[in-house]
């Protein structure tokens, strides 16, 4: 299907028959990887750019059918980070080279607007030259107006999924597909880099409901787009499904890349857990972002979305030279920056 392809990467989208019949053709990988390389080295060179991922709490009052942090969820051992170890773990990752901060958590009301606002102008006084990303759910346009007038940059929310029926099987009742939709465009609105994403290969999921994350995707234009594979967690209602493939997840790496050409797509922690080079194939396949962790070891140990998650710790300076060596291999360079959105040059 390199005409679909080549359409894609000339007009930057497909209408949803063709979405169908490109991802149930068999898509020449080569080619389309070698196509989302370009695309990507013309807007961001070999840059990649790194974010330290904060881990802040694994408690959340959601019941996604999928995640190993849902609430009903008895056999994890719950934590959450006071703001003295989050400044902690932002100091040590400046000194690393760091300059973005991710503050991800379940969703958790011990984090009530005033916390979370002391805690965004905290590191920013610290660190005035750092971006700071949250992705801590859905909240109101009125919290989300706080969060950044305390000084937050950009939001993750994965949209999971732009299928409403498929939404709804993967979580409980009471939780709104329209509603997770509205916070994102909220998000947009309140002035944000914005990021939502989705699992590929998620139960339920089928080229249909694909084709429609990707026209979401369209329709929405965020800044960033977190996709991994779905792998299954031991204690979640989903434990025996079967995990999603780590290449079909690269194909949406580099079809997200031609759709959406500066796009911050990182190469996820998901890819990463299915393969040992992950990381590296998520660069060749059109990704320019890696999140290393910087949580505190207990953190990481119980901040369980999915068995056997991937613990690329890089709270020590040796593990990011390791990082850094890969990454080189295979011709790309970690740099120091905030790593902003670029809008398009050509
Ligand atoms: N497998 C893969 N990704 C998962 N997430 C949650 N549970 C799983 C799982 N079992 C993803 C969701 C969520 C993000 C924080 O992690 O997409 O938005």
């Amino acid at each position: 299907m390199k005409s679909l392809i080549d359409k894609l990467e000339r007009e930057n989208t497909l209408s949803k028959e063709e979405w169908i019949t490109l991802l149930e053709s068999k898509i020449d990988t080569e080619y389309l990887f070698e196509r989302a390389r370009k695309v990507q080295s013309e807007n961001y060179g070999n840059d990649v750019y790194i974010r330290g991922l904060i881990e802040i709490s694994n408690y959340c009052k959601n019941d996604c059918l999928y995640c190993g942090i849902r609430c009903s969820n008895k056999n994890v051992k719950r934590y959450r980070l006071t703001k003295e170890e989050i400044l902690s773990c932002c100091k040590n990752g400046y000194e690393l080279g760091f300059r973005t901060f991710v503050l991800q958590g379940g969703e958790d009301k011990f984090y009530t607007d005033d916390l979370m606002c002391d805690i965004i102008k905290s590191i920013k006084k610290n660190h005035p030259d750092c971006a700071i990303t949250l992705s801590i759910g859905e909240k109101t346009k009125e919290t989300y107006q706080k969060y950044k007038n305390a000084g937050a940059d950009r939001y993750l929310l994965r949209h999971e999924t732009a299928d409403k029926k498929h939404y709804q099987s993967l979580h409980p009742e009471k939780m709104s597909f329209e509603n997770r939709q509205k916070c994102l465009f909220d998000l947009k609105e309140v002035g944000f880099q914005v990021g939502c994403g989705f699992m590929v290969g998620s139960p339920y999921q089928t080229s249909e409901t694909l084709a429609k994350d990707m026209l979401f995707i369209k329709k929405l234009n965020p800044h960033m787009v977190g996709i991994g594979p779905f792998i299954s967690q031991k204690d979640s209602p989903f434990k025996d499904m079967k995990n999603g493939s780590a290449d079909k997840t690269l194909i949406f790496v580099a079809l997200l890349r031609l759709m959406l050409p500066n796009a911050l797509l990182p190469a996820t922690t998901a890819l990463g857990t299915l393969l040992e080079d992950g990381r590296e194939k998520g660069i060749l396949a059109g990704a320019n972002v890696v999140m290393p962790n910087l949580s505190p070891k207990f953190a990481k140990e119980n901040y369980t979305l999915y068995d056997n998650k991937l613990s690329t710790g890089c709270e020590e300076a040796s593990h990011l030279l390791e990082l850094k060596k890969r990454i080189e291999k295979i011709g790309y360079k970690i740099v120091i920056s905030r790593g902003d959105y670029k809008e398009r040059r050509k």
